[in-house]
């Protein structure tokens, strides 16, 4: 090999073919959801079905969140300047972090802590309370839990519940449902939050949390490229943004169109 070669085992490029992972890339397209075309890209391997279902469901939940994530208030404000997309969407980018959508990662070694007591021996009730002791003596808050609008978070709700239908949650499931009953019974009860069912379902899926916060920035970017496209069709440039002044005045609720 000669000292300036490298490999990467992710795509192959030849003339009129291109493989993901070995698989020919026409051939996955209108074959394979999203879901699991980012699993198999990341992975190597197809998550199955019922795993791919989960994988949809994870970039589902994070498609949007309205105008007041401090990420897409960033996408705003660089769209009102004139800045071109991917300008809008690298600010969105760059506003996620530790206490927004960023708490992924974070929650994810959180519970790899949990997962490691109760191979250690401990109950996952106990790993549970011992994790929310050991934060609150810390100072820190647990990052996957609460928010500031939701006292109980529906994503959450609906991404373990995808996660157990698919045979998939394991044990940072179980213990991020026992964090939830600790903190309750502590008498400051937190929801889990979106961050923090990605995180328990991704650790439960096998990845690995230096990848985690990818996900939520995967997802959002198409919330943000809508309030990209809003921004520069209905409002004039270098407006003043405030949150609180935005009316929501698109479709009323309606149920899901037949398939
Ligand atoms: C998301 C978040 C900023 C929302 O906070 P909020 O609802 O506006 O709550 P406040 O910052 O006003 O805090 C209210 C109280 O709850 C506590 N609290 C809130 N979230 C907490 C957490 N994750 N762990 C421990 N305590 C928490 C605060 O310390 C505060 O306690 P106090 O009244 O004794 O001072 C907060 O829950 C948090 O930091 N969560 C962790 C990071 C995270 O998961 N972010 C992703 C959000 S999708």
């Amino acid at each position: 090999m000669a000292d300036n070669q490298w490999a990467s085992a992710v795509t192959s490029i030849a003339p009129n073919e291109i493989r993901v992972r070995g698989y020919r890339l026409d051939e996955l397209m209108g074959r394979v959801s999203f879901g699991e075309a980012v699993y198999l890209v990341l992975r190597g391997e197809f998550p199955g079905a019922a795993g791919g279902r989960v994988m949809e469901g994870i970039l589902v939940a994070s498609i949007d969140h309205g105008v007041t994530p401090p990420s897409t208030l960033s996408v705003r404000n660089a769209a009102t300047t004139g800045a071109p997309l991917n300008a809008c969407i690298a600010a969105g980018a760059l506003a996620v972090n530790r206490h927004h959508g960023g708490a992924v990662e974070d929650c994810m070694r959180l519970l790899a802590r949990g997962r490691s007591r109760v191979e250690g021996g401990e109950s996952v009730e106990a790993a549970a309370k011992a994790l929310v002791a050991e934060e609150k003596a810390a100072g820190r808050r647990l990052p996957g839990f609460g928010h500031r609008v939701h006292s109980d978070d529906p994503r959450s709700h609906r991404l373990l519940a995808l996660a157990k239908e698919a045979g998939v949650a394991g044990a940072h499931v179980a213990i991020a449902e026992a964090v939830v009953a600790a903190l309750a019974a502590s008498g400051k009860p937190l929801p889990l939050n979106v961050d923090g069912a990605i995180a328990a379902v991704l650790a439960d899926l096998g990845f690995v949390p230096e990848l985690a916060n990818g996900f939520f920035i995967l997802a959002r970017t198409a919330g943000w490229m809508a309030h990209v496209a809003e921004e520069l069709t209905r409002e004039k440039p270098m407006r003043r943004i405030d949150q609180q002044a935005c009316a929501y005045d698109g479709p009323a609720p309606r149920g899901l169109p037949t398939r």
